[in-house]
């Protein structure tokens, strides 16, 4: 099959950006595509950074160290940004004003100011693409989940948790980086870095928080600078966000948690909904399995557990019996990026698109209600204005 190469461009060449790189190197895996990313160019303030793609991408022809000449190469139609919170509203404002299409990460601007800025750029330009990372919604188990929300399988529903927790925090003895200072990670601490994670599929399915109640723990006070020396720690840690979702036919509690320090969890995203005709649960602690709990009045309540095949959005080489994991969801996510540049979103191959600049914001709604909450001590109410 031929396929139509899309031309990208990296900017901050870390630990995503890297992800990218991998997930482009395999695209072979993807079958049934008619699109390919090629990333031609890249940027890093740290050559360094730069380096690792020239030695491993045979595609990148160009390295800059100022992402202005990146967005001067016609040669580069799509970028994908992975820098500091920070540095979201310039550089993804530029981009947009470039022309070119934008797979950002979250949270999609450091605070809601910066958030709304970027949203003003993406109205002025609307033939440009712009997405949001956002790659857990991409596992068998979790599109399996989607198709039961999708077809009201749930009847009632009765209360949604959902959370991503990690643990390496845990460890006083890890120095300090830019996610854990208020002027390169934000205020949000924990909420801007995992938050739109939790919040991708809430707000996929129209669950808006009307309120919540937020209860943030600052944990570690500080860290090792990495100089000998000691830093303040300063973002929240953990957050548990209490919300009543109220939609046109539906109320109910929604518990969102996001965790740097749980102890034991090294990358866990889960999801649980619980209705009156459904109940259903998917964890990447255990990204085999789904469970579900169909009831009928009067009928017994007994958990299935299954062992989802490897049936992906995008279909793979890959046979149903194997293991899904981390980077066959970053592939899949990019694999919806790709599609939706090449084919609109009325004409993607499958109907699940990466994060919309629209649920960026809302998480933005949302975590500055919760800061507000926190500090009041009291319950906030959310105004989605004329996306209520
Ligand atoms: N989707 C996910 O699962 C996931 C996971 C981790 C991080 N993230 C997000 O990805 C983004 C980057 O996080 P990361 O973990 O890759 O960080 P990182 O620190 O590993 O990489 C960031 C890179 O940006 C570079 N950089 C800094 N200033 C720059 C500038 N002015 N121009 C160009 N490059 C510059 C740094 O040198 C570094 O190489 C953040 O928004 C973060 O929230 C997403």
């Amino acid at each position: 099959m031929e396929k139509r190469i899309i031309t990208f461009g990296v900017i901050g060449c870390g630990l995503m950006g890297k992800e990218f790189a991998s997930a482009a190197a395999r695209w072979c895996h993807l079958t049934g595509v008619d699109f390919e990313p090629r990333i031609v160019a890249v940027c890093d303030a740290n050559p360094t950074a730069a380096q690792w793609f020239q030695d491993n991408v045979p595609s990148v022809a160009r390295a800059y160290s100022d992402y202005r000449e990146l967005l001067a190469d016609d040669d580069v139609e799509a970028i994908y940004c992975a820098v500091p919170h920070n540095l979201h509203e310039q550089i993804y404002i530029d981009i947009i004003a470039a022309g070119k299409h934008l797979l950002g990460e979250k949270p999609f601007g450091i605070d809601r100011a910066a958030n709304e800025a970027i949203s003003a750029a993406i109205s002025d330009y609307p033939h440009v693409v712009v997405r949001s990372s956002s790659e857990f919604p991409f596992f068998p188990g979790v599109q399996q989940i989607i198709k039961w929300v999708e077809e009201e399988r749930f009847g009632r529903i009765i209360e949604v948790e959902a959370g991503f927790w990690h643990s390496s925090d845990l460890d006083p003895g890890k120095p300090i980086n830019w996610k854990r200072r208020i002027a390169t990670n934000g205020e949000y601490g924990c909420m801007g870095d995992l938050g739109l994670h939790v919040l991708h599929l809430p707000l996929r399915f129209g669950w808006k928080p009307a309120s919540v109640c937020a209860l943030l723990n600052k944990i570690m006070e500080e860290r090792p600078d990495g100089q000998g020396g000691m830093a303040p720690c300063e973002t929240w840690d953990n957050a548990i966000l209490a919300c009543d979702v109220k939609t046109a036919d539906q109320q109910f509690p929604m518990v969102l948690s996001m965790k740097r320090i749980a102890p034991g969890h090294a990358n866990t995203w889960f999801i649980r909904i619980q209705g009156t005709k459904l109940s259903a649960e998917f964890s990447t602690k255990n990204p085999k399995q789904v469970a579900s709990l169909p009831y009928e009045p009067g009928g017994q309540q007994a958990w299935h557990v299954v062992d989802a095949p490897y049936q992906s959005a995008y279909s793979t080489i890959t046979g149903g019996i194997f293991e899904f994991g981390f980077s066959d969801s970053i592939l899949q996510m990019w694999a919806a990026f790709c599609d939706e540049i090449v084919h609109g979103k009325e004409g993607m191959q499958q109907p699940f698109s990466c994060a919309l600049p629209e649920e960026a914001s809302g998480s933005h709604r949302l975590f500055t209600a919760a800061l507000e909450s926190h500090k009041t001590g009291s319950t906030v109410a959310i105004d989605w204005g004329n996306e209520g």
